[in-house]
């Protein structure tokens, strides 16, 4: 059990807690920075202006040049201008193209391609994937230093066009080893409270986590682990068109609404992700150990029903 499993109690703020969780709009700041430099034209003219500059100063003379003309230089190398300096005189005006004849621009291309700089072209966008090869993606994914430890990634379970979708926090042990969501005590738990309610893994729930790969010694994932991962659980949620999400846990929710607000408050009422119904409940690894919260569980499981049944749920399709 991490951390935030295990610290949910309403009395006590869980540690960490004051974490704001970080979206994909806080990924690393050299990634964030060159996303701006190439769409802010503002930024772009300063880098022009930056260009210039320093093109005016390799027109300076190079260091050795100024030695070798040392005892012919009247100017003092700092001061001397680019006019005093220029050796090649500029080509006069009449040799420039006509200032309304820019045909010979149409033919440059402003930058080669990906395929003529052999680099290998840009892969779609996550948004656009469909199951096969979202999880193929999550299998291969280097996005964050958690693909150096995972045995397995974990992407997710069940039906995928159940009316119902389960959110955890990030596999464990157990489940980084088989590669599935909630397979071990706190999965067994889980499984029973969703036969209470005539729901299974396996025939009308998706279950996924935030994360895809398990935070080495169950530490809590950092925020630029959940902004590197969070791109698959919304194309999940896409794919799925739940029509209730279940957040499991402190993580889950507060990663999910973007709050770093306590799980006592979050309780209780329908929140909303990417457009779908969300409550909030305790995670099933603290429950175990927290016996007296499994009637708070229990109401949160009745009002995640009544969420659904408004949702326009139909109590048949219980047992798709
Ligand atoms: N805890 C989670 O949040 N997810 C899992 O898959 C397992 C344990």
């Amino acid at each position: 059990m991490r951390a935030s499993e295990a610290q949910q109690a309403d009395s006590a703020p869980a540690q960490g807690e004051s974490r704001a969780p970080v979206r994909a709009d806080q990924a690393p700041q050299t990634e964030a920075r060159d996303r701006f430099d190439r769409e802010s034209p503002a930024r772009a003219s300063d880098s022009s202006r930056a260009m210039q500059e320093r093109e005016q100063g390799d027109r300076r003379v190079p260091p050795a040049e100024q030695q070798g003309q040392q005892g012919r230089m009247q100017v003092p190398v700092e001061t001397r201008t680019v006019s005093q300096q220029s050796r090649t005189p500029e080509p006069p005006a009449v040799e420039m193209p006509p200032d309304d004849d820019f045909a010979w621009f149409d033919d440059l291309p402003s930058h080669p391609g990906t395929e003529a700089r052999g680099e290998a072209p840009e892969p779609p966008s996550i948004q656009t994937l469909d199951w096969d090869a979202l999880s193929e993606r999550v299998a291969a994914c280097e996005r964050c230093r958690l693909c150096e430890k995972r045995t397995n990634t974990v992407f997710g379970v069940g039906d995928r066009n159940a009316d119902w979708m389960l959110i955890g926090e990030a596999p464990g042990e157990n489940e980084d080893r088989l590669g599935e969501p909630f397979v071990g005590q706190a999965g067994k738990l889980l499984d029973n409270m969703l036969r209470s309610l005539t729901l299974a893994r396996d025939t009308n729930v998706y279950i996924a986590n935030v994360i895809k790969c398990r935070p080495p010694g169950n530490r809590n994932p950092e925020p630029d682990e959940v902004a590197r991962c969070e791109p698959y659980l919304q194309r999940q949620v896409a794919l799925v068109k739940p029509k209730l999400i279940v957040a499991l846990g402190r993580f889950a929710a507060q990663s999910l609404l973007e709050t770093d607000a306590s799980i006592s408050s979050l309780r209780g009422r329908v929140h909303e992700y990417e457009g779908v119904p969300v409550i909030v409940t305790y995670h099933p690894a603290y429950l175990l150990r927290s016996l007296s919260d499994k009637a708070k569980a229990w109401a949160d499981l009745c009002l995640a029903r009544d969420t659904w049944l408004a949702a326009g749920g139909v109590p048949s399709n219980a047992a798709k």
